[in-house]
């Protein structure tokens, strides 16, 4: 079993994390959130989504929160992007990637976005064309890749097909996403390898939401797999709300904390994270979901 000697963390906090907040958290704390996520060495950032505002209050500050930022030279700020009004409404506000977003489970599609997953998949096809045009990055979700809230468990090969769709479309990574934390280390491998026979393993990336606690079992499962993507939440922020009673994605402290034991490099640096992460849930008047943010800021008191 080898590791990979470097994994890429694509923070998901001030997206998948606030807009799951009841409260909508003001512009100004999403802005010093991203911009100290920056600073801790984060080299991907997904600020924001530009989705209806009906549909998701919390991110209808995103063209604000993108003219906000402070743009570290080095660093990403993906947003999400599930049609071509939101699309033209990203790149009006200076985004140079986007993500589309579909799912393995019919029901969850209807849901969160409200067509079926074919419909979904043929809405993408302009976001891409029009991403292709302008030279815009483009990632791809695949969600409920192992249990939908509305259909129960979702057959590795569903998931599988969705995936090579969106890379096929022009997805430079497709992002997998165990929406709802039912995840356990054999039935996120047996996603990563029906997934793997279609997408290159080093185009995919794991997105795991830590309901039942498995997220970091499941990252570990995913690493030696060949997986060397994944997708964090500071603080473990969030949920989804298309998805009743799912946790926030695996705490970014935690992943970071895990892949330094291991000797995996990352770039960023834990200390100030576990900061940011104390200082955004206290902000947000929340509990810190983050176990090792938590015995970090702890021992340095
Ligand atoms: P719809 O109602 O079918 O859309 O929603 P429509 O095209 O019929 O338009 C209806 C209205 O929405 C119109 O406004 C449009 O202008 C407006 P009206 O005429 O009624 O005033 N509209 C928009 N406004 C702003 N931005 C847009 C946009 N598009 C239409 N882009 C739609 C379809 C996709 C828009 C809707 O279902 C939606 O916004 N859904 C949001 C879903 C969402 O954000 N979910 C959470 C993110 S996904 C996630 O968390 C999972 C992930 O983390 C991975 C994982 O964990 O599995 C990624
Ligand atoms: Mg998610």
């Amino acid at each position: 079993m080898s590791l990979p000697s470097h994994v890429k963390i694509v923070e998901v906090g001030p997206r998948d994390g606030l807009q799951n907040e009841k409260q909508v958290v003001p512009t100004e704390t999403k802005i010093e959130l991203i911009n100290r996520l920056a600073d801790a060495g984060v080299r991907v950032i997904e600020a924001t989504s530009f989705v209806s505002p009906k549909w998701v209050p919390q991110m209808g500050d995103n063209s604000a929160v993108m003219a906000g930022i402070t743009r570290h030279p080095a660093a990403v700020y993906p947003v999400l992007t599930p049609n071509l009004q939101g699309f033209d409404a990203a790149v009006a506000a200076g985004a140079t990637e986007v993500a589309i977003f579909g799912a393995a489970s019919e029901a969850f599609s209807k849901k969160n976005i409200n067509c079926s997953i074919a419909e979904s998949l043929k809405r993408f096809e302009p976001v891409v064309s029009a991403a292709s045009a302008l030279e815009i990055k483009i990632r791809g979700y695949v969600s409920c890749v192992v249990g939908c809230p509305y259909e129960g468990a979702v057959a590795p090969e569903q998931a599988a097909s969705v995936a090579k769709t969106l890379y096929d479309m022009g997805c430079y990574e497709v992002s997998l996403g165990d929406t709802i934390g039912v995840g356990n280390p054999a039935s996120i491998q047996r996603v990563i390898e029906a997934c793997a026979r279609v997408v290159p393993i080093e185009k995919l990336a794991g997105h795991y939401h830590d309901t039942y606690g498995m997220a970091i079992a499941n990252i570990y499962a995913s690493l030696q797999l060949g997986m060397a993507v994944f997708d964090a939440s500071i603080a473990g922020l969030g949920g989804c709300p298309y998805a009743k009673g799912a946790s926030g994605n695996i705490a970014t402290e935690d992943v970071v904390y895990l892949l330094q034991g291991l000797g995996i490099e990352t770039g960023i640096d834990l200390a100030k994270l576990a900061v940011i992460g104390d200082w955004i849930s206290s902000a947000i008047n929340r509990p810190n979901g983050a176990k090792a943010g938590r015995a970090l800021c702890a021992s340095a008191a």
